[in-house]
C-alpha cells in the first residue's frame, strides 16, 4: 500500500514477468450486500491453480486481493505458490471490487453516484460469497481455507477471519496496518522508519536527503538556477511557480518513501523495477557529505534509480500522480477518505523530511471537495476492533522492522492463536515474496512458522487433535 497522498503512483505497475499461470474466472456478487432492496449484480475476477490441489480435502488458499489488479499480487505472492504442492492445495486469489477488472459500472466506477459501493465490507462479502460457492454451495464445507494476504490485503485477510471464522480456518495477515488509525498510532511513525531504513544504510544519507529540501527549494527561486535542475533531472514538465515546487518536493519523499517501503535483497519489480537493495544503492549517491549542486545531481541519480531502472522513461514525470491513465489504484484514495483513515505526518525532528503536521480538518475539507464524502476516522476501529482482538483466534500477524508500515502493525502476540511474528530486516511483505538465494533466516524462520500455523489450522477444520505437535515458533 502507497500513502494516500500519492498514492495514484501505484497505477504506474507494470507486469514485466509473467512467472505464475493460472485460470481467469469470473463470479456474480451483488452490488450491495447490505441492503435488500437493489438487485443489481456485477463479476468480480479471480485467478485459479490447481494443478497441486487434492480434490478430496486439500485446502483452498485465497488471496484477499487489494487495491490494485489482482494479476499483480498473485504474480508477487510467491511464498502461496511455493507450498502449494506440498500443502496440495488449491490458489484462488480474488480481486478487490473496484479495482482491476473488477469494476461494477465500467470505466463510471470511480464517478461519485458510484462509488459508494466501494467499502471494506462488501468486499470481503464477496470473498465469502466466493468462497462459499468454492465449497460447493454446501452447508458443511468441505475444504479448509487459509486467508492470506499483503498490506491492505493483509488487513483484509486478517478482517476474513475476525468477520467470518466460519468460511476461512485461518488467516496469514502479512505487514497489514489494523493500527494506523487515528490515536492508535503516532503520525510519525511511518516516516521515523523510512528515515531509520536510510540511517542503517549510511547516517551521511539521511544528512544529504535533509539538507535536500532547502536546496530544492533554493534552485527552484531563480530562472537559471530552475533551468539548470530542470535539465540536470530531466523533468517532463516544467517548474513555473511555488506550487510545482511543492508537488517536486512530495514527489522526491515519495520516491524515497517507496524505495524504503520495498528495500528487498533482491531486484523485484513489484511496484517499479528496481536494484537489489534499493535503498543502500540510494544511499551509495548520498554516502559523503554533499551541497549545492553536486547534492541535486546526487539525489537526480536517485530519482533516476526509482523512476528509470529499466531505462525506458524518457523524463522524470514529478506530476504524474493518479494520470497514468488506468483507474487501477485510483479507488484506494477514495477508501481512505471514507473508512481507512491513516494519519501521517513529519517532524523533520524523528524524521528526514520538511515538517507537516496531520490536520485532519482540511483532509476532511479535501475528501469533501473530491468526493463529497467525510471521513469516518473510527469507522475501521469500531468495525474490525483494532488491536483489540483477544475473541479473534488463528491469526498471523507478520511485521518486517525495515518497513514503514510496520509503525501499525501487531509486533507483540494477543494471545495463543492471535500471533504476531517480527522479521528483522525484512521490508513491506517480504515474508510473502518467494523464496530467493538472497533470504535471510528471519524471514526463512517467518515462513517457516506459517507453514506450521497452517498445518495447525488445517488439522483443527478437519477435527484432528493438534495437541503435543510442535507448533512453535
Ligand atoms: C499452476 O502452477 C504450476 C506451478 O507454477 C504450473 O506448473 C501449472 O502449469 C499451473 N497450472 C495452470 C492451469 O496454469
Ligand atoms: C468508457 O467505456 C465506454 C464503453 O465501454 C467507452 O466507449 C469509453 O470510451 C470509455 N471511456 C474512457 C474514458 O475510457
Ligand atoms: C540558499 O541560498 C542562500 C543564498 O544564496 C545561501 O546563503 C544558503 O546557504 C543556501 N542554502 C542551501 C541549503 O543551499
Ligand atoms: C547562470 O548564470 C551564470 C552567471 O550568473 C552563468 O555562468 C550560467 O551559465 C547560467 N546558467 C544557466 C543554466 O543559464
Ligand atoms: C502553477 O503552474 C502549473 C503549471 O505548471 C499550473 O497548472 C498551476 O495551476 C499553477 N498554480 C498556481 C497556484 O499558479
Ligand atoms: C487545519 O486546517 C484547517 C482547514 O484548512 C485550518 O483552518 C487550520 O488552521 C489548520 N490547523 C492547523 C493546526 O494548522
Amino acid at each position: 500500500m502507497l500513502r494516500h497522498k500519492l498514492l495514484t503512483l501505484f497505477c504506474s505497475l507494470v507486469l514485466v514477468h509473467a512467472e505464475y499461470t493460472f485460470e481467469t474466472k469470473w463470479f456474480e456478487v451483488p452490488l450491495d450486500h447490505f441492503s435488500y432492496q437493489r438487485s443489481e449484480t456485477f463479476k468480480i475476477k479471480y485467478l485459479v491453480n490447481d494443478t497441486y490441489w487434492d480434490s478430496g480435502n486439500g485446502p483452498i488458499f485465497f488471496y484477499t486481493g487489494n487495491e490494485g489488479q489482482i494479476e499483480v499480487f498473485t504474480q508477487h505472492t510467491g511464498f502461496m505458490w511455493d507450498i502449494a504442492r506440498e500443502f496440495n492445495a488449491k490458489l484462488v486469489f480474488a480481486e478487490h471490487r473496484y479495482y482491476g477488472s473488477s469494476m461494477p459500472f465500467g470505466n463510471k466506477s470511480l464517478d461519485r453516484e458510484h462509488i459508494g459501493y466501494l467499502t471494506s465490507a462488501q468486499a470481503l462479502a464477496d470473498y465469502a460469497d466466493l468462497v462459499n460457492h468454492l465449497q460447493g454451495d454446501q452447508i458443511k464445507p468441505q475444504y479448509p481455507v487459509i486467508a492470506f494476504g499483503g498490506s491492505y490485503g493483509g488487513m483484509l485477510s486478517a478482517y476474513f477471519r475476525i468477520k467470518y471464522p466460519h468460511v476461512v480456518a485461518g488467516a496469514i495477515a502479512a505487514s497489514a496496518p489494523v493500527h494506523m488509525f487515528p490515536g492508535m498510532a503516532p503520525c510519525e511513525a511511518y516516516h521515523r522508519i523510512v528515515t531509520s531504513s536510510y540511517n542503517i544504510a549510511n547516517a551521511n544519507c539521511v544528512a544529504n536527503i535533509r539538507l535536500g529540501w532547502p536546496t530544492i527549494r533554493n534552485f527552484t527561486k531563480s530562472a537559471n538556477e530552475t533551468a539548470w535542475l530542470e535539465k540536470e533531472w530531466n523533468l517532463c514538465h516544467p517548474i513555473k511557480n511555488s506550487s510545482d515546487v511543492d508537488t517536486l518536493v512530495g514527489f522526491v519523499q515519495f520516491v524515497y518513501e517507496t524505495t524504503a517501503m520495498v528495500n528487498y535483497p533482491f531486484p523485484s519489480d513489484f511496484l517499479r523495477p528496481l536494484p537489489a537493495q534499493p535503498v543502500r544503492v540510494a544511499c551509495q549517491y548520498l554516502a559523503e557529505p554533499l551541497k549545492g549542486k553536486e547534492l541535486l545531481t546526487a539525489i537526480g541519480k536517485v530519482l533516476d534509480m526509482y523512476t528509470n531502472y529499466d531505462h525506458k522513461s524518457k523524463c522524470m514525470d514529478y506530476q504524474s500522480g493518479g494520470d497514468y491513465g488506468n483507474l487501477d489504484a485510483a479507488g484506494w484514495d477514495y477508501q481512505a477518505c471514507t473508512e481507512m483513515v491513516m494519519p501521517m505526518c513529519t517532524t523533520g525532528e524523528y524524521d528526514m523530511f520538511e515538517p507537516s503536521p496531520w490536520n485532519f480538518t482540511s483532509f476532511s475539507e479535501d475528501c469533501h471537495k473530491k468526493y463529497g464524502v467525510y471521513p469516518h476516522p473510527e469507522a475501521a476501529r469500531i468495525e474490525y476492533g483494532g488491536d483489540r482482538l483477544q475473541a479473534a483466534s488463528n491469526i498471523v500477524f507478520s511485521n518486517g522492522l525495515l518497513d514503514p508500515w510496520a509503525g501499525g502493525g501487531i509486533l507483540n502476540s494477543i494471545s495463543d492463536s492471535v500471533k504476531a511474528v517480527v522479521i528483522i530486516n525484512a521490508a513491506h511483505h517480504l515474508d510473502l515474496m518467494p523464496q530467493n538465494d538472497a533470504d535471510t533466516e528471519p524471514v526463512k524462520m517467518a515462513r517457516d512458522c506459517h507453514k506450521k500455523n497452517i498445518r495447525r489450522w488445517i488439522r483443527q477444520f478437519h477435527g484432528q487433535p493438534t495437541e503435543g505437535r510442535d507448533y512453535r515458533c
